[in-house]
C-alpha cells in the first residue's frame, strides 16, 4: 500500500510538471509573462509566424517585452488604412491578405490609440516640434549642413547627394527629419530613420523609440541613462559625461547593476536605486510627483542657447520648473544642500552671461565699424564667440546644473576665459588698425 501510495505520488509529479513544461514551450516569455500566440487573430498570428522566419530578430526582441505578453502585436502598430499615406504592402501581406496594408513607418499617432497621456505629454516637450525645427524648417542651419559641412562651399554642385551626407549621418539622427515617400508611400533613402523630432506623413511627430528601442519597448530601458547617452554627448552637450562624473553617477557605474529598474511607472522610488539617473530627475515619479513624458516640464533656465534666460512660453515656466525640480532632490537631500547646489548653478549662470554679454558688445561694435567678415566661419572674431556659447559654454553651465565640476571649470569657465581673452585681442587690434587680421589664428579642430 505504502509503495503504491508513493508511486501515485510520483505519477502525479511527472504529470504536473510535463503540463509545466509543455505550457512554458508553447508561451514565450515577456518582461516576465507569457506570450500567447494562441490569443491573437489569424491574421496577426500570420505576421509573426512569418516574420519568425523572415525576421526572426525583430520577432524575438518583440516577444522579450511586455506589449507582446498584453497581446499587443506586429498587427496594431504596422497595419495601416488603405487611404493612409504610407500605405503599402509587404511582400507577404501582398500574396497572403491582398486587403491589408502595412506600413514600416509607425508614428506617435499609433501609440496615442492606446497611450495618449504619455503622447499628449511628449508632444508639448521639446522633443517633438522644436527638436525637429532646426533640421526642417531653419534656413541658417540648411546654409551650415548643405553649403559648409555638405562641401558646396568647396565645389560640390547644389542637389548633388554628397551635400546630404552630413545632415542625414548627423543632425538628422538626433533632432529627426520630415519622412518622405517614394511612389510605393515606402520611405526615401535619405529622410528615415532619424531622431527624437521625426515628422510622419501622418501629421504624428516624434520617435518614441530613441528612448524604448523596438521592438522590446521597454521602460527599464529608457530609466538607464544610456539611453538618453546617444544624443546627449560630445562637446556641446556632454550630458553623459557629467553624469558619469556626478556623484549620482558613479552610485550608478558602482553598483546600478543591482537596482530595481522595472517597477511600475510612479512607483520606482527611492530603494529601488540609492541616486537618480537622467530620467529620475527630468521625467520619473519620485515621491510625490509624476511622472511625465515632458522633458522641459522642470527646468528653470534656458541653458542651450547663447544667452539663458528664465523658461518661459513654448520654452516652459521656468519658476514652476525649479519648484518641480526641487521637490526631486527632497526625497534624498536636505533643504541646506539643494539650496547650495542651486545656489551654485544660479552663479554660474550669472557668471557665464557676464562673459557672453561683453562678448556680444565687442561684436555689435566690430560690426557697426565694419570691421566683421562676412563668412563667420573663417573670421576669428566670429569663430571664438560661437565656441564661446555652444562649446565651452554649455559645459560649464550644463556642468554646474548636473554635478560636473570638470566640465565646470576645465572643459568651461578656464576656456571660456581663455577665449574672452583672445577675443578682446582681436577686437583691440581690429579698433587700432581699423583692418581685419589678413589671417584666422583659430584652429578650425575647434579648442575642445
Ligand atoms: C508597439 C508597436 C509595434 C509593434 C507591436 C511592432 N512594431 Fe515594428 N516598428 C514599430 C516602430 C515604432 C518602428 C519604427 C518606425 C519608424 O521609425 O518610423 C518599427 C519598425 C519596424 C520595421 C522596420 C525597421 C527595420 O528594422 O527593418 C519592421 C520590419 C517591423 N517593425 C516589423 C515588425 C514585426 C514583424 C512585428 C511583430 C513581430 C512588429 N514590427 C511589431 C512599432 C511596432
Ligand atoms: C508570408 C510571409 C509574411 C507575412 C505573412 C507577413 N510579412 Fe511582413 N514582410 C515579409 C517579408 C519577406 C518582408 C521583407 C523583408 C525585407 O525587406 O527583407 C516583410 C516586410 C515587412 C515590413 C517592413 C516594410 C516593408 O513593407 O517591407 C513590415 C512593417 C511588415 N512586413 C509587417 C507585416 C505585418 C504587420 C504583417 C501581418 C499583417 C506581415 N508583415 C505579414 C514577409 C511577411
Ligand atoms: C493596441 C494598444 C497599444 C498600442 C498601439 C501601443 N501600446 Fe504600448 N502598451 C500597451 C499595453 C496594453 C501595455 C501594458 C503592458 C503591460 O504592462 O502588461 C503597453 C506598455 C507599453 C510600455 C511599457 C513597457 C514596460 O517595459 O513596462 C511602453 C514603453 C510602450 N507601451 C510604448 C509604446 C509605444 C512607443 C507605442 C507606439 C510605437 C505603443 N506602446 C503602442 C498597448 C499598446
Ligand atoms: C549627437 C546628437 C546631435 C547632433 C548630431 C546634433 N545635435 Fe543639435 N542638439 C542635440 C541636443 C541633445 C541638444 C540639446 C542640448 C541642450 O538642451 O542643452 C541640441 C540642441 C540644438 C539646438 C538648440 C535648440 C533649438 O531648438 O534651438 C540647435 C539649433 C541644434 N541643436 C542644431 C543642430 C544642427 C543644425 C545639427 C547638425 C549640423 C545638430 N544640431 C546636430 C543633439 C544633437
Ligand atoms: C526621452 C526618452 C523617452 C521618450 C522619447 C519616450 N519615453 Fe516613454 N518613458 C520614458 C521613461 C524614462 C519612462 C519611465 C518613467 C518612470 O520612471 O515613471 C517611460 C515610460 C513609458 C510608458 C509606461 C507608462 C506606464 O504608466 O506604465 C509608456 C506607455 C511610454 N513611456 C510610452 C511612450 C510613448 C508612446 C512615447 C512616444 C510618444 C515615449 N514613451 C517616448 C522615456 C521616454
Ligand atoms: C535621439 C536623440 C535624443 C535622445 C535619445 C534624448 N534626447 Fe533629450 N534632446 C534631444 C534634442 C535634439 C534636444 C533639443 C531640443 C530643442 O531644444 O530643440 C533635447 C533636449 C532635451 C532637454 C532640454 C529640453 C528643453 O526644453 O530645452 C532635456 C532636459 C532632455 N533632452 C533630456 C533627455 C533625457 C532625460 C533623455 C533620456 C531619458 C533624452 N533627453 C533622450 C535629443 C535626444
Ligand atoms: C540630479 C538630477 C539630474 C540628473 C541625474 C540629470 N539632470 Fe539634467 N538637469 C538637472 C538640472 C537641475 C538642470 C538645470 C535645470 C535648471 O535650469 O534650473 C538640468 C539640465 C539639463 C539639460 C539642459 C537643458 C537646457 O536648458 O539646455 C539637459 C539637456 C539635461 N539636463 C539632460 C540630462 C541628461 C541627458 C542626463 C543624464 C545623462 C541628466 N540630465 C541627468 C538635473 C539632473
Ligand atoms: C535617489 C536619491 C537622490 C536624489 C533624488 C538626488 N540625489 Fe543627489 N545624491 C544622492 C546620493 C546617494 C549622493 C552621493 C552622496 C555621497 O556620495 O556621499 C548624492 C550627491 C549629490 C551631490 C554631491 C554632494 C557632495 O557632497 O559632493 C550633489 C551636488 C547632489 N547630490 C545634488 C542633487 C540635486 C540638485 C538633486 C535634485 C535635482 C539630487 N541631488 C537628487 C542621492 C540623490
Amino acid at each position: 500500500m505504502e509503495g503504491f501510495k508513493s508511486l501515485s505520488g510520483l505519477c502525479l509529479c511527472l504529470l504536473v510538471s510535463l503540463v509545466l513544461l509543455s505550457t512554458a514551450a508553447a508561451a514565450q516569455e515577456a518582461g516576465g509573462k507569457a506570450v500567447n500566440l494562441e490569443g491573437l487573430s489569424p491574421k496577426a498570428r500570420r505576421c509573426v509566424d512569418c516574420h519568425a522566419e523572415k525576421t526572426p530578430g525583430i520577432v524575438a526582441d518583440w516577444k522579450a517585452g511586455r506589449m507582446a505578453a498584453a497581446g499587443v502585436s506586429c498587427y496594431d502598430c504596422h497595419v495601416v488604412r488603405k487611404d493612409s499615406p504610407m500605405a503599402s504592402q509587404c511582400e507577404g501581406v501582398r500574396e497572403e491578405m491582398p486587403a491589408v496594408y502595412t506600413s514600416a513607418l509607425v508614428s506617435p499617432k499609433t501609440c496615442r490609440r492606446c497611450h495618449p497621456s504619455e503622447v499628449e505629454q511628449f508632444g508639448r516637450s521639446a522633443h517633438a516640434r522644436l527638436a525637429g525645427a532646426p533640421v526642417i524648417e531653419k534656413e541658417k542651419y540648411k546654409k551650415l549642413f548643405y553649403e559648409m559641412e555638405g562641401g558646396e562651399f568647396a565645389g560640390i554642385p547644389k542637389g548633388d547627394p554628397r551635400t546630404l551626407a552630413a545632415r542625414q549621418a548627423g543632425c538628422q539622427m538626433c533632432h529627426g527629419i520630415e519622412v518622405k515617400l517614394k511612389a510605393d508611400n515606402r520611405p526615401t533613402d535619405d529622410s528615415w530613420p532619424g531622431g527624437i523630432g521625426m515628422r510622419y506623413p501622418d501629421g504624428g511627430i516624434g520617435n518614441c523609440t530613441v528612448c524604448h528601442g523596438r521592438h522590446r519597448f521597454s521602460m527599464a530601458e529608457a530609466r538607464k541613462p544610456e539611453a538618453c547617452a546617444k544624443c546627449h554627448m560630445g562637446p556641446d552637450h556632454p550630458n553623459i559625461e557629467i553624469y558619469y562624473e556626478s556623484s549620482h553617477g558613479k552610485r550608478y557605474l558602482i553598483e546600478g547593476e543591482s537596482w530595481r529598474w522595472d517597477s511600475p511607472a510612479g512607483e520606482w522610488e527611492p530603494g529601488d536605486y540609492s541616486a537618480p539617473t537622467c530620467a529620475t530627475c527630468h521625467m520619473s515619479g519620485i515621491g510625490d510627483l509624476s511622472p511625465t513624458h515632458n522633458v522641459t516640464e522642470r527646468l528653470k533656465w534656458d541653458l542651450v542657447h547663447p544667452r539663458s534666460v528664465v523658461r518661459s512660453g513654448e520654452r516652459g515656466d521656468g519658476e514652476k520648473g525649479r519648484a518641480l525640480m526641487r521637490r526631486v532632490c527632497g526625497n534624498c537631500h536636505s533643504k541646506v544642500q539643494t539650496d547650495s547646489h542651486f545656489a551654485k548653478l544660479d552663479r554660474a549662470v550669472g557668471l557665464y552671461n557676464y562673459y557672453y554679454d561683453g562678448a556680444q558688445r565687442m561684436l555689435k561694435d566690430l560690426e557697426a565699424k565694419g570691421l566683421l567678415k562676412e563668412d563667420k566661419w573663417s573670421d576669428a572674431f566670429q569663430e571664438l564667440n560661437y565656441y564661446l556659447w555652444h562649446h565651452a559654454g554649455r559645459r560649464a553651465r550644463h556642468g554646474a546644473a548636473m554635478d560636473g565640476p570638470d566640465y565646470a571649470q576645465w572643459h568651461g569657465f578656464f576656456q571660456i576665459f581663455q577665449m574672452y581673452k583672445d577675443m578682446e585681442e582681436i577686437y583691440n587690434w581690429r579698433i587700432k588698425n581699423n583692418r581685419i587680421e589678413p589671417l584666422s589664428p583659430v584652429m578650425s579642430t575647434a579648442p575642445y
